[in-house]
Order: C-alpha cells, then sequence, then structure tokens
C-alpha cells in the first residue's frame, strides 16, 4: 500500500503476539489511579447505610445526632433525597432495577437495602456517623428460602425466551433405551472484583462528570442520563482503569447516590462499597435448581433432552440465570424441551455473573451427559461426537463455525484420555482415590454496535479513542494490536485511549462481546484514515482524525448459530478419609476465534478456569433464614479458591478465525469457566463412583 506519512510500514502482524499489558507497570507502581483515588478539591465522602431487616418498612431515622457529628454534611434518605425517573428502557432494552433508584420511598425489600447515605468531610467521619445513624423499622415476614420447587415460579424470558418445545417428550423418553433423570443445583454464587465498586461524582460547568468503576461508560451515562432527566451529552462519565468486574459493575447503588449528594452539595463526592456491602448491593449469581432428563438409543444418539431451570430474583426486578439456554445450542433430539423459571424472593436482585446461565446450566448439563456416558457405556467424548448437531438444535440456523469436536481432539491427545479405565473408583494414590472427568463448553459469539475514533498525528504517530472498558482483562493491550495491525505500524505508535464516554457510545465490557465490538469500530476507523491519508494530504498539527461507527456493518451479519467452543478436563483427588477433593491437572482447549494477544488470552481463559474449580468445590453463599442476610459476607465467609487449590493448568486454543468479524474474533470472556465445575464433578465420581449433583462439592459431601 502507499502509506502514511509515518515512516516504515509494519508487515509483521500485532494480532496474534504475545504483549505485556501497556499500563503494567502503572498498575504495579501505583501510578494507575482507580475510581476511589482519583484527587478532587474538595472532595466529600458519603458512606451508605443498609438496612438490617428483610423486609418492612422505614418508620424513622434519627438523622439529627447524626447531623450534630464532626464532619458530617449531609444525610440523605427517602424524605430529602433528589427525586429519580425510573419509567425509561436502558441498555439492550432492558428495565432498569429499581435497586439503583435509591432513596425515593420507605419500603424495605431485603436485608441491605440502601436506607441513607451519609455525607462528611473525610471518609471516617461518614463511616463513624453512618454507623451511627439509628434507623426504626416496622418489620414484616420475609422469605429468603430458595428450595426445589416452589409454587410460585414462573417463566421468565429476559434476552432469551424463557421456554422451547420442539416434539413429544413423554414419548420420546418413553421410546429411549436409556433414560438419565437427574435433578442439579447449584448455590447463590458472588463476584468480588478485587477493586470495590466506587464513585466519585461532581458538576463541572452544567455537566455531571462521574469518575467510576464500571463495565462501559456508555451503560453508566446511559442510565443516570435517564435517572436524572439529563440529556445524555450533559453526562461524562471515566473509568481508566477497573479492577475486575465479572458483571457486577453496571449502574448500581452508589453512582446514584453520589451524583445526589454531589447535586445536593454542590460539592464532589465520592462513595465507596465496602466488601460487606458488596455482598448486597453489587449483585450475584442465583442459585440455581436444575432438572435434566435425557433419553437415548444403547448406541447413545439423543432422542430426547429436557433441560429445566429455577433461579431467583428479588420482589422489585426480575433477572433471570438463563441456565436451561445452554441445551439449545450443544445437543438435539426429537423431543427438545428447555425452560427457564424465576421465583421472587426477600433478597437482592441478582446480576450477570461470568457466564450467567451458561455457567450453571453446563453444569448440569455436561454433568448429565457424563451419567448418560456411563448407562450407555460409551465414552464421554465419544457420546458427545455421536450428538453432534450440524444445525441449531432450537433455532435451526447453521452454525457460523463449531470447532467443539476438534477441540475434544486435540484435548483429548493432551491429556492422554484414550489411556483412561473409564470405570469408576478403582485408581489409589495413598489415601487419594483419582479420576478424570470432562465437559464440554460453549459461548455465545456476539458484536454490538461501538464508535471509535482515529487520529494521525504528523510526527507519525497515532492516537485511538474509544469508550472500552479494561476491566483486567488486557483489552487495551489488544486493542493497540488490532489498531497497530489496522494502521499497518509498529503498537509503539499507536496510543488507545479507553475509559471516556465523551470518545463515543461504544458496547460494554461484557457478554465477551467487548473487545470484538471495539476492535470492529477500531478496524473500521484506521482503514478510513489510512484512505484519506492515501490521499497525499499533510497532516496538519492536530492531526487527522476519522470516527466511525459500525451499526449498519453489524446489523448486516446474516442470522447464525455464533458461538466460541471448548472442551474442558479435568483430573481430580479424593481424599478418602476427610472427603477433600482436589484438582491435580486441568486442561481446557478453546476454539474462540482469533486470539488477539495469547498473553492475556490465556490469563481469560486460566482465570474462568479456576473459577470453575472454585465453583465446583467451594464457592457458596449462605444465607440465614432467620435473618434474611448472609452468613459471613466477606472474602473469609465466602470460600474461593486460592493458589493453594490451583493446580497445573493449561489452556490453549486451536485455530477458529471467524470468517464474519473482520479481525476473526470471536469473544473469549466467558467460555474458560463454562463447562469446568462439570468436569470436576464428573472426574470424582469418576474416582469415587459417587454422583456428586450440589455445588460445592464440600468435603462433607463426599463423606
Ligand atoms: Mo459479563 S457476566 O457479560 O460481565
Amino acid at each position: 500500500m502507499t502509506t502514511v506519512t509515518t515512516g516504515v510500514p509494519v508487515r509483521t502482524p500485532s494480532v496474534g503476539t504475545a504483549h505485556t499489558r501497556i499500563e503494567g507497570r502503572d498498575k504495579v507502581t501505583g501510578a494507575a489511579r482507580y475510581a476511589g483515588e482519583v484527587p478532587f478539591a474538595g472532595l466529600a465522602y458519603g458512606w451508605l447505610v443498609l438496612s438490617t431487616v428483610a423486609r418492612g418498612r422505614i418508620r424513622a431515622l434519627d438523622t439529627e445526632p447524626v447531623l450534630a457529628m464532626p464532619g458530617v454534611l449531609s444525610v440523605l434518605d427517602h424524605r430529602n433525597a433528589p427525586r429519580v425517573e425510573t419509567d425509561y428502557t436502558g441498555l439492550m432494552g432492558m428495565r432498569p432495577d429499581p435497586t439503583i433508584a435509591v432513596f425515593q420511598h420507605d419500603q424495605v425489600p431485603h436485608l441491605g437495602w440502601p436506607v441513607a447515605l451519609v455525607v462528611a468531610e473525610t471518609s471516617e467521619q461518614a463511616r463513624e456517623a453512618a454507623e451511627a445513624l439509628v434507623v426504626h423499622y416496622e418489620e414484616e415476614p420475609h422469605d429468603v428460602e430458595f428450595g426445589g420447587e416452589h409454587p410460585d415460579a414462573y417463566p421468565v424470558d429476559g434476552h432469551l425466551p424463557a421456554v422451547t418445545e420442539k416434539g413429544d417428550l413423554d414419548a420420546a423418553l418413553a421410546s429411549s433405551a436409556i433414560v438419565v433423570d437427574a435433578e442439579y443445583t447449584t448455590p447463590e454464587e458472588h463476584h468480588n472484583p478485587m477493586e470495590p465498586h466506587a464513585a466519585t461524582a461532581r458538576w463541572d460547568g452544567g455537566r455531571l462528570e462521574v469518575i467510576d468503576s464500571n463495565q462501559g461508560a456508555t451503560w453508566v451515562v446511559g442510565e443516570l442520563a435517564n435517572l436524572f432527566s439529563l440529556d445524555p451529552s450533559a453526562v461524562r462519565v471515566r473509568s481508566e482503569h477497573v479492577g475486575g468486574g465479572f458483571g457486577s459493575k453496571g449502574v448500581r447503588a452508589h453512582q446514584v447516590a453520589a451524583v445526589m449528594a454531589a447535586t445536593v452539595l454542590q460539592r464532589p463526592v465520592r462513595v465507596v462499597l465496602t466488601r460487606r456491602q458488596m455482598f448486597s448491593l453489587a449483585g450475584y449469581r442465583s442459585p440455581t435448581t436444575q432438572r435434566v432428563r435425557l433419553g437415548a438409543d444403547a448406541d447413545g444418539r439423543l432422542r430426547a433432552l429436557e433441560h429445566r431451570s429455577l433461579s431467583l430474583t428479588s420482589t422489585v426486578h426480575e433477572f433471570i440465570e438463563p441456565s436451561a439456554a445452554v441445551a439449545r445450542v450443544m445437543y438435539d433430539a426429537d423431543a427438545h424441551h428447555t425452560a427457564n423459571r424465576v421465583v421472587r424472593l426477600d433478597v437482592p436482585t441478582p446480576t450477570f455473573m461470568r457466564a450467567p446461565g451458561e455457567a450453571p446450566g453446563s453444569f448440569a448439563l455436561e454433568a448429565a451427559l457424563d451419567e448418560l456416558a456411563e448407562k450407555c457405556g460409551i465414552d464421554p467424548i465419544e457420546l458427545r461426537l455421536r450428538n453432534e448437531p450440524d444445525k441449531g438444535p432450537v433455532s435451526g440456523l447453521p452454525f457460523a463455525g463449531r470447532n467443539l469436536a476438534a477441540c475434544f481432539r486435540e484435548g483429548a491427545r493432551r491429556f492422554a484420555w484414550a489411556d483412561r479405565d473409564p470405570r469408576p473408583g478403582l485408581r489409589r494414590d495413598g489415601r487419594w482415590l483419582l479420576g478424570t472427568g470432562t465437559a464440554a463448553a460453549s459461548f455465545p459469539s456476539g458484536a454490538a454496535p461501538s464508535t471509535a475514533t482515529a487520529t494521525a498525528h504528523p510526527d507519525g504517530t497515532f492516537t485511538v479513542r474509544i469508550s472500552a472498558a479494561d476491566i483486567g482483562t488486557g483489552a487495551r493491550t489488544a486493542l493497540t494490536l488490532v489498531a497497530a495491525d489496522a494502521l499497518r505500524v509498529a503498537p509503539e505508535r499507536v496510543r488507545v485511549r479507553i475509559g471516556d464516554s465523551d470518545f463515543g457510545p461504544a458496547m460494554i465490557a461484557g457478554g465477551s462481546m467487548g473487545t470484538r465490538s471495539w476492535s470492529w469500530a477500531i478496524k473500521t476507523a484506521a482503514g478510513e484514515l489510512l484512505e484519506r491519508l492515501a490521499l497525499g494530504a499533510d497532516i496538519p498539527p492536530e492531526g487527522i482524525t476519522v470516527r466511525s461507527d459500525t451499526a449498519a456493518a453489524i446489523g448486516a451479519l446474516a442470522p447464525a448459530e455464533r458461538h466460541s467452543f471448548g472442551a474442558q478436563f479435568a483430573e481430580v483427588a479424593v481424599d478418602v478419609t476427610t472427603g477433600e477433593v482436589r484438582v491435580r491437572r486441568m486442561l481446557g482447549i478453546f476454539a474462540a476465534g482469533r486470539i488477539v494477544n495469547p498473553l492475556t488470552a490465556r490469563g481469560q481463559f486460566l482465570g474462568g478456569m479456576i473459577w470453575g474449580i472454585s465453583m465446583a468445590l467451594h464457592e457458596e453463599a449462605v444465607r440465614d433464614r432467620a435473618s434474611g442476610g448472609h452468613v459471613g459476607a466477606d472474602l473469609a465467609g465466602y470460600h474461593v479458591a486460592t493458589h493453594a487449590d490451583v493446580p497445573r493448568i493449561e489452556a490453549d486454543w486451536i485455530e477458529d478465525h471467524d470468517p464474519d468479524d473482520p479481525v476473526g474474533i470471536k469473544g473469549i470472556g466467558e467460555i474458560g469457566i463454562v463447562g469446568a465445575a462439570a468436569a470436576v464433578a464428573n472426574a470424582v465420581w469418576h474416582a469415587t463412583g459417587v454422583r456428586h449433583r450440589s455445588l460445592p462439592i464440600r468435603p462433607d459431601r463426599v463423606l
């Protein structure tokens, strides 16, 4: 090509080569500022007061003594807080969760509901006063118990249809040689990013500015503009560094409370959640009860498949964990029924948590497949290969790439699966019983419209701006590699700026769609910029800037089943004297599109797989029936896998470029956790001969 005034065009692609995080040094030296750290002159601090009853109404708040405490500036509650608008449709057509409309009424729908914000000159003063605030409640009876079948359960569509039904299930089950009928349960699980949720809000010359920790500045702008009846252009959200999100970092109570306080006080106000508050206010994964019925011929070919899932939501908002949806992609059968249902309880609203639906759904479905393999006397990988659908089992659409079989073949080779004796309970290493297990993984691959600008500077460098969020995934670095290739220069010549809503609307870091959606926009803008430069114009001091969005291109994508796939393998040791399960080895092979940065991509896959170990063996939020709150709402009481729990883990991938994506990306954020817990559970069966259908597989359950 003709270039670019910028010097040497680069032929070696950057995409596909390992690159350390561009902001890594800033992060490890403390130079990177997070939302709770950015300095502001005149900053005031808000501290949320959460309800201590699980249902009822606020009778009185004794604010006067608190207002007299040192440094206290204000107490906001339902009597004096600014009113907000909640009658709107936000991101992805979702209605807002009324939980974010804080201090609008005296009702308390769950324990940990925000009832007041105390604002003071320092964080310590705010906390002291918040803890001293006496709130009187009229308590009402509450129900937080999530059991098996619930009489009030009902189907909920969410972003997917609640129910899909094809064929006569009872007839297909009756004519099946082999039937598996099992119930699986998963507990309430919490995502607790390292960086707690934090926001600083201020009014700046008629514009609302929020420095925030979130998964998408565009998202936060949209919700705040709707809530406070502002034009979106009057709201700016910045989030340069984000210490983890996992689905929990959208708009939550603290940002709204901070904006209210900044409005009332006309000062910058910061609100940071404590770890304990995050258990009430950050969202979480609903527990699930899932029933899977499989009917197959003696050769393992499925005739009947039913996957029904029950999850919970709050009384104020409907959120569904769509666990049965994964069956709509994975396996076909003459009779194929799936249903996602929900029950309302007096608990906080759950939310997206890494692989919402697929994570618990794949545990049930892939464990049931393993039970079917056992009953049929067929190797679990062979069983899956015999049931590979040639089109979407429910949609009937073609698969835009389905490399699951290749993942299993490569994984089986590297895990030495062929040497496996399928019989359970036979291998011993001292007091340990040993077993291996496998499971399939899939996660949807999508893209959403985004805006990017690309600027060529006279010195031969480029700046790319996009309102992306790097929530620790390495997105900033991946986007720099994508931009470098698109601009045909080395990554050192490209500066990618993210985390600022003023860069234009863009997809969130969510749904495994962030890097793909942003890359698409960057590639488009870069391509147009190169065309401009090829015309030979001189670059003025302010540079030449091109702005592009991808709405039309993405809208033109033909309908298809678009997913990443993967094969998970685990080896476990089960201590017959204590019931402890140790994962000794784990391997995940993924077909997840083109891998932009192998270094950070491996970290994404491994992170998901480690979370799968955690899900299989450790994680469980226990709700106390009497109080309606958690037992041990902190990282001491809520167990997660630590270094000592994580063995040698390998994640790798096969060639799987997405032909419909300009860069070949499919998205890798969530698939690592999918199937991982099932692989561990299936290995526990292989070790012990006992099926564990309830997570986590605690020592007391194993014994
Ligand atoms: Mo993810 S659960 O889409 O942040």
